[in-house]
């Protein structure tokens, strides 16, 4: 008996991960700046980038591009990729702006200042013309203005910056270029005619990753960020289906981190699916109960309702809605309009006798979403 509880516990020993110990080979590839050497099923929108920039790289101007696509499709990161070679390449001079960092022209210019002067931006009370004349006056090689997320940008901002950039050329005879990147591919639309009739641009499209995709690009990670065989199969899977449901790679990148780190904390030598579940978890529960925050009595009301059954057809929900709540059957549908709006639930069309019914039903674990609204 005690030969036998002595082997037990060296086996658990070694699975046990000790203090100075790590599932992490390179976790600076979780970052979120972090650009891969390799980027993948964007072969297409980077030989797009580079023929833009290539004028530069021989001494002329810069074709403008839009890269339009929903979020976490890679429109960043191949940017920064695209201008990281041409840098290492040719010094190619650019000014790489965050709209969201950056969110006034005056900022934005003062970014481009200090990026082609190589120095601060003087003090303010200077004016935007007097900093923009000298950032033109002082510039002798072809500049790559990026406006990363300008969707940021309020309709009257963008104008202006977009403005100043592309009249340079024939004031100043200077070479610029102009890569913007916008989540919202009806952005373009919204700029002034005047601004429009001068941006011409290529456009560069980003569609969502399919399944595959997001498996390869997920895979890839793990193979640089943990030892080899850390990453159990099973969690693996779990991470990219939860990735796939969000269509966000960046949600899956999240998670493979978030597991190896809980992993770690249980002393574990291994990621297990549990790893994922309570990082998922966690972020689905802070992430509802913000959401929730925009809702009122009412509409919380119904949520509850819905998330306390399986998918029910619309009328048989308003009716049970009505039994508990007074409401019009226009409130009532303003109110599932709202919630699938704010992706609480989702709503689709199924077979009811004769007729095509619609169908409602929760998009997020239901206990999840309980502990939601007990947190606000
Ligand atoms: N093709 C890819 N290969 C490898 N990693 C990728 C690829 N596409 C996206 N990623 C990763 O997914 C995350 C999101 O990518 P990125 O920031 O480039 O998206 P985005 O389109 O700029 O999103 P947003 O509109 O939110 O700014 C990053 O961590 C990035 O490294
Ligand atoms: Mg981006």
């Amino acid at each position: 008996m005690q030969v036998k509880r002595i082997i037990h516990i060296n086996v658990s020993f070694t699975l046990m991960l000790s203090w100075d110990e790590t599932l992490f080979k390179n976790p600076e590839v979780f970052d979120p700046d972090y650009i891969p050497d390799e980027l993948l099923f964007r072969d297409g929108q980077i030989r797009q980038l580079v023929s833009c920039i290539k004028p530069a790289m021989l001494n002329s101007s810069p074709i403008n591009a839009f890269c339009l696509g929903p979020p976490s499709t890679g429109k960043t990161s191949t940017i920064r990729y695209v201008l990281r070679e041409a840098e290492r390449e040719t010094g190619l001079l650019y000014s790489y702006i965050r709209i969201p960092r950056f969110k006034e022209p005056y900022k934005v210019f003062s970014k481009i200042f200090q990026d082609v002067l190589g120095q601060q931006s003087p003090p303010s009370g200077i004016s935007k013309t007097v900093l923009m004349d000298r950032v033109w006056s002082n510039l002798d090689e072809p500049l790559l203005v990026v406006l990363d997320d300008i969707n940021f940008l309020g309709k009257n901002y963008a104008n202006e910056i977009l403005y100043e950039i592309l009249k340079a050329p024939d004031e100043y005879g200077v070479k610029v270029g102009i890569v913007a990147a916008a989540t919202d591919v009806k952005f373009p639309l919204l700029l002034d005619p005047f601004v429009g009739a001068s941006f011409h641009y290529m456009e560069i499209h980003y569609p969502s990753y399919g399944y595959a995709e997001i498996e390869g690009i997920l895979r890839k990670r793990v193979e640089h960020g943990f030892y080899e065989g850390v990453f159990d199969d099973g969690a693996f899977r779990r991470v990219v289906e939860l990735a796939y449901r969000a269509s966000d790679v960046r949600y899956g990148i999240y998670l493979l981190k978030a597991a190896g780190m809980n992993a770690e904390s249980r002393g574990s030598r291994k990621v297990e699916e549990r790893d994922v579940e309570v990082a998922h978890a966690g972020e689905s529960l802070s992430f509802i109960a913000k959401i929730l925050t925009a809702l009122n009595s009412e509409e919380r009301a119904v949520l509850r309702m819905i998330y306390s059954q399986n998918a029910i057809s619309t009328g048989d929900l308003y009716e049970q809605v009505c039994s508990e709540i007074k409401m019009s059957y226009r409130k009532y549908y303003n109110i599932l309009e709202k919630l699938e709006r704010l992706k609480l639930i989702e709503i689709s069309f199924g077979e009811k006798g004769r007729g095509k019914t619609r169908y409602v039903q929760g998009k997020y674990d239901a206990e999840v979403v309980d502990r939601a609204m007990q947190l606000i």
